[in-house]
């Protein structure tokens, strides 16, 4: 279906779609905690927001509930291979939602939707990788006194508009949901853990047990997938160049060394840097023959393709998400999704569960920027400390779990500094 209000591969895939939005829903009980206040209250009546996110049916949960508060909606892929087809079909056709995402699409199309999105002239913006409100900035300057804020999901993003906010160059006021202790100890950590374990396996059915698993960078994705690759039984090393974060995954258990020297042992690669080139020319060269490459950052920049694409004699494409690329010395090295985040691109990315928390702070903060219009200054604000922790006491919760609290004595134990032993 191709019109002004949707671009999406096949409307026939809806019923499809419709199914995987019900199985993500069961799994996400805080967002539907709070789809049900908002239903009531509307807090986001009348609002028009542009969503750029992996169209997943978990992101379709969370623009349902942003729906239920009365926003007017428009959604693009935030990645040209994260998109499920069917559920975008479902979004357009049967809630009123309007998707320009097509699994595969090239980048043309990928950007041509991110522009339709803007067409929407949205007064809010929900990044995944700050490329709505990068384009905004640089092709749609005159629309940007509409917008009275937006949010962004990760960790690349935050980078980015930090660093547009430093520059002076940024327009709005952006919240980072990244920040959320509900959101990165738990998404970047189990979530992208857990996808991109299941993504490396779906893509080539390898054995991790015993293998070399070489992991490049040490933050919240990199311990999540270091723990689970370790569960697998394989044998973890860590590449880092924050000494604090090397000295924290030595005392984990893991081997620590430079990518030059754990290119030549690896079985499996994978970056989780949000760098560029920490997989380049001499590390390919040093690899061993039948290495598997794989990345679970945000952009596809973490592996110099261009440069594994010169120094090959032929590509040949070995399985869906898997590429061979034979170098001149016969050796054959294996890329997985061309580079893209694995964990969606061959896998369905993360469990609704963990979604459940990324998304109210995203619900949340929105709802908060809405609340807080035109009063907030043009930079990068942290997720308010009350919504994090109110994410977090529904989801304990939603899983039945209960906590205690401090008795007065307690507090005033802990808010003195007269009492000693
Ligand atoms: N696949 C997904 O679904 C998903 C989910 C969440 C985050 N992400 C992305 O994953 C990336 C990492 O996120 P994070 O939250 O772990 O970030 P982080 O900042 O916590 O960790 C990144 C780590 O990489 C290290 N690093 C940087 N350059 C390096 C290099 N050249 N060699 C080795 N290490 C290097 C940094 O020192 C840091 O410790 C980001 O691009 C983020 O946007 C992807």
């Amino acid at each position: 279906m191709k019109t002004q209000a949707a671009d999406v591969k096949d409307v026939k895939l809806a019923p499809e779609g419709q199914n995987l939005i019900d199985w993500a829903a069961r799994e996400m009980p805080v967002l539907a905690l709070i789809r049900r206040r908002f239903e009531k209250e509307k807090p986001l009546a009348g609002r028009k927001v542009a969503a750029c996110l992996h169209v997943t049916s978990e992101t379709a949960n969370l623009m349902l509930t942003l729906k239920a508060g009365g926003a007017d909606i428009a959604l693009c892929a935030s990645n040209p291979l994260s998109t499920n087809d069917a559920v975008a079909a479902a979004l357009a056709t049967s809630h009123g939602i309007k998707v320009y995402a097509i699994r595969g699409e090239d980048n043309d199309t990928y950007y041509r939707h991110i522009e339709a999105a803007l067409d929407h002239r949205p007064e809010m913006t929900m990044d995944d990788g700050a490329d709505l409100v990068s384009v905004l900035h640089k092709n749609r300057q005159e629309q940007i006194a509409e917008v009275i804020g937006g949010t962004e999901e990760t960790t690349t993003g935050v980078v980015r508009l930090r660093a547009m906010a430093e520059r002076g160059v940024l327009r709005y006021p952006i919240i980072a949901v990244n920040e959320a202790d509900t959101k990165h100890m738990f998404d970047n950590r189990y979530g992208t853990g857990q996808s991109t374990i299941d993504g490396i396996i779906r893509a080539t059915n390898v054995l991790l047990a015993g293998k070399k698993f070489v992991i490049a960078g040490y933050g919240w994705v990199g311990r999540g997938l270091a723990s689970r690759a370790k569960g697998h039984g394989a044998d973890v090393i860590v590449t880092e160049v924050d000494a604090v974060k090397a000295l924290e995954a030595v005392m984990d258990g893991f081997r620590v060394m430079k990518m030059e020297d754990a290119a030549q042992q690896g079985d499996i690669f994978v970056t989780v840097t949000g760098d560029v080139n920490v997989l380049d020319r001499a590390h390919f060269a040093a690899m061993k023959d039948g290495a598997i490459l794989a990345n679970s950052g945000h952009f596809n920049s973490e592996i110099n393709l261009k440069a594994l694409d010169d120094m090959a004699t032929g590509v040949r494409q070995v399985r869906p998400s898997v590429q061979e690329y034979k170098l001149g010395d016969g050796k054959r090295l294996h890329i997985l999704a061309e580079g893209r985040l694995i964990n969606l691109a061959a896998a369905e990315g993360h469990p609704a569960a963990v979604m459940d928390m990324s998304f109210a702070n995203q619900a949340l903060c929105a709802e908060h920027m809405a609340k807080h219009a035109g009063t907030l200054e043009k930079r990068v604000y942290d997720v308010p400390e009350e919504i994090d922790a109110e994410v977090a006491r529904l989801k304990l919760r939603s899983m039945g779990v209960a906590i205690d609290t401090l008795t007065e004595e307690q507090k005033k134990y802990l808010s003195s500094w007269e009492e000693g032993t």
